[in-house]
């Protein structure tokens, strides 16, 4: 039997089974294309910054040595002015997306911003947000923010999850009505790793003439998306994680094409302007998407998002998603025979179809084992309140043998009772 396939929970759990997977891994050699300075070092956090690809930092020398370096203000016309678009052309592909429906520019929050303010102008006769408290913190702050910018009877719905895991789509449903303007959801939860039915919540917005937003930060880069053909309206994503961007590096926003000239971005800046050379005083959108930029684009970090983007598409994101899911399930085999006897709980769904490419593992000392994990083991996931350890898997570098050699550490700091020596106070960053 191909043990690539075997993945049940008879899966045998030795390291060497797990070097057999990563000799049958069809992606192995992506691997090399990181910048891998500690090979002990096991990664597991590519799902809140991704590694840092080799040809990137080659790029970055490219950009400062030559484009800025040498050819200074000329570069704006040899390729910068129209890098926002062009990037964004590539990520449309791993989102199911037309090149001209996609663009890089900003942070993925000032992108929620933009279009939740312009779905808001877009549908003046509702007064309603529909979303849900899977939903990332800065989005949910985003939308109380413009929620009260648009007006005195606007209001924020929020669906609970019964469980933090997942939010049924029949509560959805019973939120969405003739007065919502805008559904706008984390397609995978940040902390579950919960993935929605893409296609079945739009069009659940749709019948009831809302708008849909997804926000895909989470879902670019770890499974195939297919935004037009689920006829989504809006979606905003970030390059760091599973793009392997960089810190900070800009995000995208996705715009359908036929809205796109009867949506307006609240932010009316220069590179947003129609013919912004002319200089005119008076603002008049760009055309398409080109509406949606604001300022000049933060150039290094811009096209630092590229190499990331072009590594993906040559692996196939395909394939990508088909690894991820093996190596979810890897995981989970893993906990289930090693970690679940010591009482950590898995805060994810079980059914891959349903679960993005990272695992949360539960646990009461949560906080100090991940601190132990850090400072000890040599192991970086990270840790999200209350209680999880999230262990993200970005299937372009991570091995079945780091996820072997992950789970032996978290067993031997919870046995051992390592975390007993970290207090318990939070950190400002986890
Ligand atoms: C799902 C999700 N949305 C939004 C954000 C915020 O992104 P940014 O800080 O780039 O605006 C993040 C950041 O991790 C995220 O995970």
């Amino acid at each position: 039997m191909n043990p690539l396939h075997s993945h049940t929970p008879t899966l045998p759990h030795s390291l060497d089974h797990a070097r057999e997977l990563d000799r049958q891994d069809p992606l192995a050699r992506f691997r090399d294309e990181f910048v891998i300075d500690d090979p002990d070092l096991i990664y597991l956090d590519g799902n809140s910054l991704g590694r840092l690809p080799r040809r990137t930092a080659a790029r970055l020398h490219e950009v400062i040595d030559h484009e800025w370096g040498k050819r200074l203000i000329r570069g704006w016309g040899e390729g910068w002015f129209t890098a926002p678009g062009r990037i964004g052309g590539k990520i449309a592909r791993l989102i199911g997306a037309g090149a001209d429906e996609v663009i890089v520019t900003d942070s993925t929050s000032v992108n929620v911003f933009k279009l939740v303010m312009a779905a808001l102008a877009a549908r003046p006769d509702r007064r309603k947000v529909v979303t849900d408290d899977l939903n990332f913190p800065s989005d949910m702050y985003l939308l109380q923010g413009a929620v009260r910018l648009a007006g005195p009877d606007y209001r924020l719905e929020v669906v609970r999850s019964e469980d933090g895991l997942i939010v049924s789509d029949e509560a959805l449903a019973a939120a969405i009505d003739g007065d919502t303007a805008l559904v706008a959801l984390t397609h995978t939860a940040f902390k579950s790793g919960y993935v929605y039915d893409m296609a079945a919540i739009t069009a659940m917005a749709h019948r009831a003439g809302a708008l849909m937003l997804w926000d895909l930060c989470h879902s670019v880069g770890a499974m195939p998306l297919a935004l037009n053909e689920a006829h989504v309206d809006l979606a905003v994503g970030c390059t760091y994680k599973y793009l392997n961007g960089g810190p900070g590096a800009p995000a995208f926003l996705y715009v359908r094409r036929d809205l796109q000239e009867t949506l307006f971005s609240p932010i009316w800046g220069w590179f947003g302007q129609k013919r912004q050379f002319d200089m005119k005083l008076d603002y008049e959108p760009g055309p398409g998407l080109q509406r949606f930029l604001a300022g000049t684009p933060t150039l290094l970090s811009l096209a630092a998002v590229e190499p990331g983007v072009d590594l993906l598409l040559e692996a196939g994101i395909d394939r990508l998603r088909a690894k991820s899911v093996l190596q979810t399930e890897y995981l989970i085999s893993l906990w289930e025979a090693l970690l679940a006897p010591l009482g950590v709980t898995l805060n994810s769904p079980r059914d891959p179809s349903r679960r993005g490419s990272h695992v949360s593992l539960g646990h009461a000392e949560g906080l100090r084992i991940d601190r132990a994990l850090i400072e000890e083991m040599n192991l970086i996931p990270d840790f999200r309140y209350p209680d999880n350890i999230r262990l993200g898997i970005a299937p372009l570098y991570t091995t079945f043998a780091d996820i072997h050699e992950a789970v032996r550490r978290i067993r031997k700091v919870i046995v051992e009772r390592l975390y007993e020596k970290y207090p318990v106070e939070r950190p400002d960053v986890t």
